[in-house]
């Protein structure tokens, strides 16, 4: 079975004594609430320059959140200037790294075929790829987004073998409602990640798509997080804006 995953995307938010603070606040918060990790999994992307800040705090205090990093370099070493290899994220403790985020997508024009060396990266570090993917607003609106999803899925996962995928998360996030407050209905978030999952079952197999965990993106709050994941093929949030906020996150993480 799939363990939900509730994730905490924090962009160019909180600086390294920010993210300190927010995340002692996190780990607090849970465990007044007695959370169980092995039952709902929680982790946090901050920024590349809060990475080796985070890593002590959990190490150093034993806590079970689990950190990634919002992007990754498609190389290796050398001279890239400004980016960042997914060596030195493995280096800092990184479980997970963000590809194809929809701000990187549009902001930095990444291509589902960079995206595809991203997650190629990600795994050739040890790293789970958590893959982004979702329609604007064009699309839903031409009732194009089922196809330009998966279309997009195929492309950022193209000649990878189910081997190499073990453990991808995928994130679905329609761009239309991220940082909006204008969120998919449950059901819109439901159809969709089932599309993505009988997508994955195509590619691959039934046993893989069965294992890969689909989450939902998008004015995710701890007001309409239960019904969002109430859909079957719904395992987890992708959470922006909500995640800045120790107390909301903590609820987040508690959706029933
Ligand atoms: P918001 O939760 O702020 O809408 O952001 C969603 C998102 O992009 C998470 O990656």
């Amino acid at each position: 079975d799939r363990t939900p995953l509730i994730a905490g995307n924090w962009k160019m938010n909180m600086d390294h004594t920010q993210g300190i603070a927010l995340l002692q606040k996190l780990a607090w918060t849970l465990k007044d609430a007695k959370h169980d990790f092995s039952r709902v999994e929680v982790a946090v992307f901050p920024p590349f320059t809060d990475l080796r800040s985070v890593q002590s705090v959990v190490e150093g205090d034993g806590l079970q959140v689990r950190y990634g990093a919002q992007d990754l370099s498609d190389q290796d070493s050398g001279a890239y200037t400004g980016d960042v290899s997914g060596q030195f994220l493995a280096k800092l403790g990184c479980t997970y790294a963000l590809v194809g985020h929809s701000e990187r997508r549009a902001i930095h024009e990444e291509s589902d075929e960079t995206c595809r060396d991203k997650v190629r990266a990600a795994i050739r570090h040890g790293l789970t790829p958590v893959l982004c993917v979702g329609e604007g607003l064009e699309e839903r609106q031409a009732g194009n987004h089922v196809s330009y999803t998966l279309e997009q899925l195929r492309g950022s996962l193209a000649e990878l073998s189910e081997g190499e995928l073990e453990g991808l998360v995928v994130a679905y996030e329609p761009v239309w409602a991220i940082g909006t407050g204008e969120v998919a209905g449950p059901e819109d978030a439901q159809e969709m990640c089932h599309a993505i999952r009988d997508e994955l079952t195509s590619l691959h197999s039934k046993g893989f798509s069965d294992a890969t965990r689909i989450l939902y993106g998008g004015s995710v709050k701890s007001s309409n997080v239960a019904a969002i994941l109430s859909g079957a093929d719904v395992d987890g949030a992708l959470v922006g804006g909500a995640s800045l906020d120790a107390e909301e996150f903590a609820k987040i993480a508690r959706f029933e």
